[in-house]
């Protein structure tokens, strides 16, 4: 457990376990076999399977090997010859040890991403490499050591195509605190202010944002959202949003056309009670992707903070996980 004021400080301090993360992914050696991977998947449940929607994104966008998320024990039936990271920051989640353990079994390029627990002493029990990541005070705090890791790691296999100057331009982003501290405190007053059931709108390449913001808001606020996508989103939960008159929605904006246009056309359309824009900043795909994560993890920890809660301590998962165990 970590005093609040520190927990919201570890999270403002993103830049640093990005950047040693991105270098430890890039000098990470992989047995010379799984170069010949031709898929990827990611293993990992809540803030440690969260690195693994955000990276099928990116290559979806940028070019690269299809990667496909699981999140449960159970790797796809075609897993053989895919590198297949599994990601858990305590290295102690069920679900992560059993996908790991049957990608294993079945022929998969099996990397451990973790700060330790049982999945290191798995993965070095059967020989597979072990990319070992900081400490944070939580697995969700613990965001861009993951991600960055993962990235890192793809990118010198050759496995996705992020120039390596929009990696920079995202981790130099990380750098304006006080721009961030500025738009975290207005989004987290605007949650405090307003009522109603809540939504984060993102467009379709931004849906992981849209889903860690949710993911944040739960686990640090302990408030309820959901998150949703256009154009999907217009194809059906519009009429509800429409028809409730007590939504209010949260957009994502990347100013970026078409998405921006839709965006607001459909939050228009969905009449809601009260709307914020958060503008996802940043010159590229990726930045705008890991500014919306950080401005996410910020606000909520602020809102915690405002209503006077810890944002830490998250006592309903851990009675889960022990159900899972
Ligand atoms: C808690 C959190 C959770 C965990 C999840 C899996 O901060 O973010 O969503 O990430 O329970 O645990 P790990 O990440 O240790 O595999």
């Amino acid at each position: 457990a970590v005093a609040r004021g520190e927990f919201y400080g570890y999270y403002l301090g993103w830049a640093g376990p990005a950047r040693r993360a991105y270098a430890a992914g890039l000098a990470l050696e992989l047995p010379s076999g799984y170069s010949r991977a031709d898929c990827v998947v990611v293993c990992g449940m809540g803030g440690s399977g969260a690195a693994g929607d955000y990276l099928a994104a990116l290559s979806a966008a940028y070019g690269g090997l299809p990667v496909y998320v699981v999140k449960s024990a159970e790797p796809p039936r075609w897993v053989r010859g895919c590198l297949v990271y599994a990601v858990s920051f305590s290295g102690n989640t069920r679900e992560t040890l059993n996908c790991a353990s049957r990608a294993y079994r079945l022929g998969g390029y099996v990397v451990a991403v973790t700060t330790g627990g049982r999945l290191a002493a798995w993965a070095r029990r059967v020989g597979v490499p072990v990319a070992v990541v900081e400490e944070a005070p939580a697995p969700r705090a613990g965001w861009p050591q993951l991600f960055y890791t993962l990235l890192g790691s793809l990118k010198a296999a050759g496995l996705i195509q992020v120039p390596g100057g929009h990696v920079e331009e995202s981790i130099q982003l990380l750098g304006e605190r006080e721009r961030a501290e500025a738009e975290a405190r207005e989004l987290a007053e605007w949650l405090q202010g307003s009522r109603g059931s809540l939504v984060v709108l993102a467009p379709e390449p931004y849906y992981p944002v849209a889903v860690r913001t949710r993911s944040e808001l739960a686990e640090n606020a302990k408030l309820t959202a959901d998150a949703a996508q256009v154009p999907e989103a217009g194809h059906n939960m519009l009429e509800a949003w429409a028809r409730s008159g007590d939504t209010r929605i949260l957009l994502l904006d990347p100013g970026e056309e078409p998405w921006s246009t839709l965006l607001h056309q459909a939050a228009g359309l969905a009449r809601p009670a009260s709307l914020h824009v958060a503008r996802l900043r940043g010159g590229s795909m990726l930045s705008r992707m890991v500014w919306g994560t950080w401005l996410a993890g910020l606000a909520s920890v602020r809102y915690a903070l405002d209503a006077g809660l810890d944002p830490e301590p998250v006592k309903t998962i851990k009675a889960f996980r022990r159900v899972v165990e």
